[in-house]
Parts: C-alpha cells; structure tokens; sequence
C-alpha cells in the first residue's frame, strides 16, 4: 500500500509531486506528506493527516511563488506501523537522511533496542527507525549514499520501497526495494520514480520497472542505475507505457467508478478480440503460447488471487470444471500461502490480479513455482512484479483502473478466463470447434447487452435509495448466481459500508434466515434456468419474512410476480454469460446506493487499491 513518487528535474517540484501524489492517492489516503529542496538547496517537509487535497494549501503556504523547487519526493500512506497522525505520515527524517517507505520492516524492534533509538524517535513507525539507521550507517560510511544504503539493505528484514534524500546531495534521490513495487523514468522534463505507472502518465511513454538487486539515484541530468552488491553500474531496461493520459482522468463523469463502469464494453472487446481469429476460434499466440503443451500436460489447475480477482476466478473455475473436466480449485492467496495445496509439476496454477502487485498473490505464486508447477497470470498492469514473474502472462486491456473497488478490471479478467479455459477444453479435447466459435460469438454478444444497460440506470437509482437506508442486506443466489452474488456483496459493502452477505440460496435457512427482518434488503440474482425453480422457492421464503426482495432476474424465466418488491430483467443471454449484466448492475447499484450516502466513493475508508502489505 502507500503511493510514493519521487522527481528530480525543470519542472517545479511541489506541482509533479502534488499531482503525482493524487495519482497515486488511491493506493493510500490515510496522511500526505512531501520533502523538497528549495532553490537555495534548503529543505522544507511539509505533511498532514488526510488527502493530497488538503495538503495543497499547506505547501503553497510554504511555498510562494516566488520560491522555486525543482527536486523532492512524496508519500501518501496507508497506516500500517503506528495510528494516522501527522508524526507518522512521511517523510521521516533522522540527521542528515529523509525518507519515504512502501512496506513493512519485521526486524524494527530489533533495530530500535540495538541502534538506541527510544529516545529520538517522535513517530510509531517502522520507517523512522529505519532513517535513523541509515543516518548511522550514512555517517560511518564517510558520507557515501550507495555504500550506505547498501549496508542498510542487509540488516532490515521486511519488504520495502524506499526513496532516499540526503541533506548534503540536494538534487539527487535515492531508490532501493525489496517486493513493494516502484518504477522510474526520465523524460525531457526530469526524471521520476514512482510506486506505478499512473504517476508517470503525465510525463512520458517509457519507464522502467526497478530492480531488486539495484539502487537507483535520479538527479537532473538522469536516472543511474547501480547494481546493489558491487555498486557497479548497469543498464536500465525499458518498457512502453500503453495508457494514455485521457485514461487516467474522469473524463466528465463525477467519479471513477462510474468512469470505469461504463468502459467495460470496451475493455472487454480490448481484452477478448486479439485473442479471437476471423473465424472464432480462440488462440493465445500473441501472449506467446503456441506450444499448448503447457494445457495438456496437467491434471489439475488451482486459481490463486484476492478480493474481486478472487471472485473472477471463482466464475470461471465454476463454469468449467464439467467442460475441461479436471479440478479446478480456487484459494485465497493470502491462505494458499500457509496450505499444503499438493502442488506438483503437473498442477497449472493461474494468478489473477489486477494490480499485478498484491504480495499475497505475489508470494503465492512463487510458492507454487518452488513446487514445481506451471504457471499463468492474468494481470492489467504491464511490467508489475506477478507478470514478470511467471512463467506465462495474459494481459486484460482494461486500461488503468484508479477507482479503489475495481468493476472494469473484474469482467475483464472473467472474459480473459472464460477464453482461457475455453481455449484449454478445446486443446484437451474436451469440447469442439463448433463450441468454441459459439462460445466466443456469445462472448462478443455480451458487449452491445452492456452497452444497453448502461444506457437506462434509472430503475437501479430507486433500488439504491432503498437499500441507503438500510444497516444491512443480502444477496442470495444458486450456482453461478451464488459466485455472482459474492462480488455483488463485495461491491456494496466496500462502497456503501452497509453490511452485506452474500449466501448461496439453499444454505439460507441453516442459519440467516433468521437475520431477515421487515423491510430488510434482499437482492436475489436469478439467471441460471437449471436451478431457477428451486431458485425461486428460497425467494419466497425470504418474502414469508417480510424481507424488500429485488430480483434481478433474466427476461424469459417464469415467476410469481408478487414475490418482488422491484424487479430488475436483464435481456435474454445464455445462461454461462450473464455474468456480465449482472456485474455491471451490481456494481451500479453499490455505486447509487454509496451516492446516496454521500460518501467518497472511489476511496472509500480503510481500504487500499494496491495491498502491498500481507
Ligand atoms: C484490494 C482491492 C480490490 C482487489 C484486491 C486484489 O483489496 O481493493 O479491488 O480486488 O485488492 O487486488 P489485485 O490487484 O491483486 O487484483
């Protein structure tokens, strides 16, 4: 977690990293803070409890016109070590060092009693015990950055994006990881560091990711690269930003989520059509598979991320185990972690993750490439650390995704996996051409059925007054509805932080139903015909308790009208893709309900885009 950008360059400090800042907000919004060298070289930090916004006054307050800035770094947390204050919020500074920190330092405590800082220290952080450390080092080390940070490096035990100031080296920033992301690039106007891409938009259409065995100084005349043990320097390898600026702005609408809604047609054609031919067959050429060993030789395929790209994961997983005919299994990373999952070189296991950055999913993957297995990821973020890491990756083209609760990235890494797993059944043998072509027909249809919804919200807009008022509410479904339900859940809660589960229809009366009240909301998803009959009894048991029923239901299935409050049809779809419209309403309805409230919907309290912390 936490957003970290660092400049060095023409341009007036305070406004790149100010901007840089907001950019990046969405991975932390906690506390803010900014260190600057001002055209005399003297250095001003300037931080605050809450949002970049408020922060802005502050450094102008700082900063008159009439002073210019042209190097600093900035930070905007998410409180890991130590409560939101502005003692805690970065930059540090211990002597002649400031500092700014992505991660975890595990061995602080340690540090603290061995280096004697009870006394010094005015934060609860991890991070400025470890400026101190680094002052020590920095001054036995005859003033030398890359000696000192060097020697750093081997005695902190965590994960960690630092950037580094000295006060005697005005001008130059230093940058060293361990896990936690960070990129740099340079440009006609300076040169940048960043946590990620989004930062960087602004200023160039190249970049590199850093490397762990590297320290990077950036000044203005460039960006060195050093190799972290000889000290050495090497060469940077650089990669091409494919989003454009427009993409990382709203765009006219008034949040980014609902920006983001609304680009899910595209992205999914973005996603699906460079994998299928003028003939509908699918293949993954392009992504650099065309040996399909990697799909026969397996038996048995475990899908491993978190949160909504968990949920993804799960609809696919769902669908497709009867077709390809294996296991299928689906964990939770952060559990994957600590499991024995019977792992072996015939096990593929796929990573789903948007960011490409989660530590969890991370660190889940390199497990399961230890044992041996086979290994894809479906990852929106170029050059991000799960990518670079396995053996094969798949990239969604959603675009950048900024908003904290993700919709675009969801449908599109259900779509990339729905052609994944088709493509794998065809491959074994499992299903034939003709499946495959009205598979992917079926897949290009769901567009313009999107594209429709989008366009009449006003239905949904009165099912979220509704909802607002509530402290609680469910969504129930069976099979697949059930899958699609636990993102509906997801969404509504992180947005509207109403309480909501999500329950698989028949399991209900085992236990929650006795949570139903009068008027209490239940959003019922039914669009799987086989089990809609069954489907519909448990609605009616819900409406025997008095609950507001909403059922979204697909045009088409037979039901008794007086069992809905308000009823929402989706358009005739084959059953297997109703995912789609179903995600795109679910996702509007956590969006009105949470407008409804007034609340900060694309950086709602206490989460984080990037978790970048286990
Ligand atoms: C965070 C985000 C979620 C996301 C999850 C996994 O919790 O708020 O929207 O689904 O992390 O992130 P990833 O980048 O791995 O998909």
């Amino acid at each position: 977690m936490c957003g970290i950008i660092g400049y060095s360059g023409i341009l007036d400090a305070k406004d790149v990293l100010l901007d840089g800042l907001t950019s990046l907000e969405y991975r932390g919004y906690d506390s803010c803070g900014i260190c600057i060298f001002d055209e005399n070289n003297k250095f001003h930090i300037i931080k605050n409890i809450g949002k970049v916004e408020s922060l802005r006054p502050l450094v102008n307050k700082e900063f008159p016109p009439t002073l210019s800035s042209h190097s600093g770094m900035g930070h905007t947390r998410w409180a890991t070590h130590g409560g939101v204050s502005s003692e805690n919020a970065h930059p540090h500074k211990a002597g002649k060092v400031f500092l700014i920190h992505n991660g975890i330092i595990e061995n602080y405590s340690e540090l603290k009693s061995q280096y004697k800082l009870d006394n010094k220290l005015q934060s609860e952080t991890d991070t400025e015990i470890v400026a101190y450390v680094l002052d020590y080092l920095y001054n036995k080390q005859n003033f030398d950055p890359l000696k000192s940070i060097r020697e750093l490096t081997q005695l902190i035990v965590g994960t960690y994006s630092f950037l580094i100031c000295f006060e005697d080296k005005p001008g130059s920033i230093y940058a060293v990881r361990k896990v936690s992301p960070l990129v740099c690039a340079t440009s006609l106007s300076g040169s940048f560091l960043a946590s990620d891409l989004t930062a960087l938009i602004p200023y160039t259409k190249t970049f590199s990711v850093v490397d762990e065995n590297t320290i990077i100084e950036i000044n203005p005349t460039g960006i060195i690269s050093y190799d972290l043990n000889t000290l050495q320097k090497t060469e940077l390898k650089q990669e091409t930003i494919t989003w454009d600026i427009d993409s990382a702005k709203k765009g006219g609408f008034e949040h980014f989520m609902m920006k983001e809604i609304h680009e899910q047609p595209t992205a999914i054609d973005n996603t699906i059509r460079p994998r299928i031919t003028n003939d509908g067959l699918i293949n993954f050429f392009d992504d650099g598979i065309e040996d399909n060993s990697i799909f026969k030789n397996i038996n048995k395929i475990q899908i491993v991320a978190c949160g909504t790209a968990l949920h993804a994961g799960t609809v696919g997983a769902r669908l497709f185990q009867s077709k390809i005919l294996i296991p299928i299994e689906t964990y939770i990373a952060s559990e994957y972690r600590y499991q024995n999952t019977l792992v072996d070189d015939k096990t593929l296991v796929i990573i789903i993750s948007q960011s490409g950055e989660t530590v969890d999913s991370l660190s889940s993957l390199k497990k399961a490439k230890a044992e041996n297995a086979k290994t894809i990821s479906i990852v929106n973020v170029k050059g991000s650390s799960i990518a670079r890491e396995s053996d094969c990756v798949l990239y969604t083209h959603a675009g950048p995704e900024i908003a904290v609760a993700s919709t675009k990235a969801y449908t599109v890494q259900v779509a990339l996996i729905y052609l994944l797993f088709c493509h794998i059944a065809f491959v074994r043998d499992r299903v034939d051409e003709s499946f495959v072509k009205k598979f992917t027909k079926n897949l290009y249809d769901t567009i313009p059925i999107l594209q429709n919804l989008l366009q009449n919200k006003n239905q949904i807009k009165q099912v979220a007054k509704y909802i607002s008022k509530s402290n609680d509410a469910f969504y129930i479904g069976r099979s697949l509805d059930y899958v699609f339900s636990l993102e509906g859940a997801l969404k509504l809660k992180e947005v509207s932080y109403i309480h909501t589960e999500a329950y698989a229809a028949g399991e209900l009366k085992h236990g929650t139903i006795a949570l139903i009240e009068d008027g209490t909301p239940v959003i019922c998803v039914c669009t799987q015909k086989d089990v809609s009959k069954k489907f519909l009894s448990n609605v009616e048991e819900v409406k025997a308790r008095n609950a507001f029923v909403i059922l979204i239901i697909t045009e088409g299935i037979e039901y008794n009208k007086s069992i809905s409050d308000i009823c929402i049809t989706i358009p005739k779809i084959n059953d297997d893709f109703s995912v789609f419209p179903v995600a795109v309403i679910t996702q509007l309805i956590a969006y009105y309900v949470a407008y409804a409230k007034k609340l900060d919907i694309d950086k709602p309290r206490n989460l984080a885009k990037s978790v970048t912390v286990e």
